[in-house]
Formats: C-alpha cells, sequence, structure tokens
C-alpha cells in the first residue's frame, strides 16, 4: 500500500511519515519510506529511496541559485531519474506492507511540476493524504477551499484524496467538534455560507454547491503527528482503499 503525504509547507508532511511510519511497524507491519524532498535537512526517519542522494537545494544554492530557483532546478534535473526512482518504489512495494512518500516542503514543486506527474502516474490507485492544519479554517469559505483543493489534487494527480486535518492536538474539543460538523455536513456549511453577504461568500455558496456532485465519497481524517490521534482512521482508510479500490465512504 503507497501512501503519499501531501500539503503546504510545515503543515506535517515530514513528522506524519515518520510517527505513522512508526505507529505501523509497532502493529506489526513492515515499512518503507521514501523522501522526494530535495530541500529537508534532517528526517526522523530514514529513507528507502532519498532524492537528496541524487540532488540537493544546498548543493545548487552553492551553484549560484536563489531560494526558489534552486527548488525548481533540483526538480528540473530530477526528471531524468524519475524512471528509476519510480522503480525503486515500485520494488519496495512489492516487499513491504506499507510505503510512505513524503514530499516537498513546498507543494506546487510537486503538483505543477512534471517530475510529481511522473512519478504518481506510474503508481497504481495511489492513496495521497491532502494534510492542512487548523490555522487555515477560519470562515465558512475556508471549509470550501480545503474540499475543493482534495479535488484538484485528484484531478492533477489522478490519485484518490484523503482529506487529514494535522495537529488536532492544538484543538480545543469544542471548537474541534464545529471544525467537524463544517467540514462532514454538507448541508450546514452550504447553510453558513449562504448567511455570508460578500462576494466571497457568495462564490463559496455556489462552488460549494456543487461538491455532492463531483467530490467522490471521502471521509476527513483528524489527526496529530504528534500524539499518534487519527493513525488507526488513517490505517483502516488506507486499507480500504486497497481492498475496495476507491471507495471510502
Ligand atoms: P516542510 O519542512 O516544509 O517540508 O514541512 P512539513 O510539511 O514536512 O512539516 P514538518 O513535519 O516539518 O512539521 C512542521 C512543524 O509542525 C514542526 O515544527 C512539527 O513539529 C510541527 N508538527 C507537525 N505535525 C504536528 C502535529 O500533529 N501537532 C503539532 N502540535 N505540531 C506538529
Amino acid at each position: 500500500m503507497i501512501l503519499i503525504f501531501l500539503g503546504t509547507a510545515g503543515s506535517g508532511k515530514t513528522t506524519i511519515t515518520a510517527s505513522f511510519g512508526g505507529y505501523l511497524e509497532k502493529n506489526g507491519n513492515s515499512v518503507g519510506y521514501v523522501n522526494l524532498d530535495t530541500g529537508v535537512k534532517k528526517l526522523p526517519y530514514k529513507p528507502d529511496i532519498d532524492v537528496r542522494d541524487i540532488i540537493t537545494v544546498e548543493e545548487l544554492m552553492k551553484e549560484g541559485y536563489g531560494p526558489n530557483g534552486a527548488i525548481v532546478e533540483s526538480y528540473d534535473r530530477l526528471l531524468s531519474h524519475a524512471d528509476e526512482i519510480l522503480s525503486g518504489i515500485l520494488e519496495l512495494d512489492e516487499e513491504l506492507d506499507y510505503l510512505l512518500i513524503d514530499t516537498p516542503g513546498q507543494m506546487e514543486s510537486f503538483l505543477f511540476h512534471e517530475f510529481g506527474m511522473r512519478i504518481t502516474s506510474g503508481l497504481k490507485e495511489p492513496l495521497a493524504a491532502y494534510l492542512f492544519g487548523p490555522d487555515i479554517l477560519r470562515r465558512p469559505s475556508d471549509y470550501c477551499f480545503v474540499k475543493f483543493f482534495a479535488i484538484m489534487i485528484d484531478l492533477r494527480l489522478g490519485t484518490t484524496t484523503v482529506p487529514v486535518l494535522n495537529k488536532v492536538d492544538l484543538i480545543r474539543e469544542e471548537e474541534l467538534s464545529s471544525i467537524r460538523r463544517l467540514l462532514e455536513d454538507i448541508d450546514y456549511l452550504n447553510a453558513r455560507l449562504k448567511l455570508d453577504p460578500s462576494m466571497q461568500g457568495f462564490l463559496a455558496y455556489r462552488i460549494c454547491s456543487f461538491l455532492p456532485e463531483v467530490s467522490p465519497p471521502v471521509r476527513v481524517v483528524y489527526a496529530s503527528a504528534k500524539t499518534g490521534e487519527g493513525f488507526d482512521e488513517l490505517e483502516t482508510l488506507s486499507y480500504e482503499h486497497y481492498c475496495t479500490c476507491g471507495d471510502l465512504t
């Protein structure tokens, strides 16, 4: 089973790759780790495949690239190694119960670059976990944004994407139940959006009304890479994905 962790910088991809991997190993699974982040300095897990063996952002900055240019250049250079990285991933997947893929710090380096497409298009039925933090959920329209972003990842990468609200250890219990309602009850979210008189509210309302038609039936996982909360749910979802091929209701 291959699980790809995606998310904006700081959403917790690297931490959850290590802690969820540790959780799976403790439950008796064999787990492999893949690092696709050319910019990361230290990893809290031992990668079986590490793109930094080929190129790092640090090396490119020494060649004179600025920080953003170095990130883009690193994935340009990795493109010619994409097949070899992909074969390594597929080989490991044959041998192990789980393969966890940690993606670049800046999500756009994976979503917008040919390298990310080449890797994901070679995987069979990949499952992506889209990590976001509670800090992004301020207004009802943000909930609409998060739900649509998961669909955009499906659209771009051809994955099935599970939205994972990470860092739930930072949320108070009563706040979490209101977050859950907005993420899970589409009628309630639409009713809240309808009350927003701004242009943004109107746009979110129209887009969200369309959600039930286009959104695959996927549950939201509430997790903490720090405490391990929600890992049982993430494990169940990964298992269900590979057993039932995509039905994550
Ligand atoms: P990049 O470094 O940009 O690749 O970020 P990333 O998405 O890999 O995030 P990373 O795992 O480096 O975590 C970013 C910060 O969030 C670190 O300080 C982590 O310790 C912290 N963090 C990650 N997950 C959690 C969580 O579940 N709870 C809390 N409280 N902090 C977390």
